[in-house]
């Protein structure tokens, strides 16, 4: 079956510019449920299924993080939204940053959480590859299923051991071919750090201080490149290191990460 918009689902209600919230891999909108949660009363969010994830069928394009950004522009603008605070999560965050390259006019501000503007590294790529065609060969998902181990951070795999089963579930829940093509979306996106130093709405970075996938390093890479769109006000909200999470911030941590896109969002309300 194909469809012409993506699935996407209201996890906090208000009025005004919205909140998008795009999911990293290989999970869908529910990651954000416990964040839109702690968000400030009056913040609209809007969770969006990217391509063969949760609710949203493949369209038989080939596997593209750009055409997946023009998707989730088509489904915003056809839900009557002309513009959006951005948010991505890991390949959300990808996502989120070729929209500011392809539809600047409606990414209001960028909120980019555990997640990095650069290329992969050949090996990178090679391995993603191969994930795709043991997911595609074995028709299951279980080339993923060991992943939340490496998604969170040493506090959450001692202290939040609740959170596994929910990834887990969540990991499970994926089909076989929509984790393969973004796997080869993923591997075939260019580095967009030359966006950030075009991109001249807000910029938040927010990043685990346990991430070992998308480290400190790439998230000061960003507000280098973000350079005066990083700076929300006078000395704070540009970069967020949210202390004891991994790569999975927005659910370890979820009301560190809210606190930050609340942040982002009041300042792009207020400078309209
Ligand atoms: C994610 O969390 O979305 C993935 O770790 C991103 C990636 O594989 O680059």
């Amino acid at each position: 079956m194909t469809s012409q918009t993506l699935a996407t689902f209201t996890l906090h209600d208000g009025g005004g510019v919205p909140l998008v919230l795009l999911h990293g891999f290989p999970l869908d909108h529910r990651m954000w449920a416990a964040c839109a949660a702690f968000l400030p009363p009056g913040t609209r969010a809007i969770g969006v299924d990217l391509p063969g994830a949760g609710h949203s069928d493949l369209d038989g394009f080939q596997p593209s993080i750009d055409h997946t950004a023009d998707w989730v522009h088509r489904t915003m603008v056809e839900a009557g939204e002309g513009n959006a605070v951005v948010v991505g999560h890991s390949m959300g965050g990808y996502v989120a940053l070729a929209l500011a390259e392809r539809h600047p006019g409606f990414v209001a501000g960028l909120g980019l959480v555990s997640t990095k503007s650069t290329a992969d590294t050949e090996e990178a790529r090679a391995k993603r590859l191969r994930i795709a065609a043991a997911v595609e060969a074995s028709q299951t998902v279980d080339a993923v299923l060991s992943m939340p181990a490496a998604l969170v951070g040493a506090t959450t795999t001692e202290r939040r051991r609740h959170l596994f089963p929910v990834l887990d579930l969540w990991i499970r829940a994926q089909s076989p071919a929509g984790v393969a093509w973004a796997q080869r979306a993923m591997a075939a996106r260019p580095d967009r750090t030359a966006v950030l130093e075009r991109f001249d709405a807000p910029v938040s970075v927010v990043v685990g201080a346990e991430d070992t996938i998308t480290p400190l390093a790439e998230a000061e890479h960003m507000v280098k490149a973000a350079g005066t769109s990083a700076r929300l006000s006078a000395g704070d909200g540009s970069l967020t290191l949210v202390p004891g999470v991994g790569h999975m911030s927005v659910v370890e941590d979820p009301q560190a990460v809210a606190a930050a896109l609340g942040l982002l969002h009041g300042h792009v309300v207020a400078h309209r």
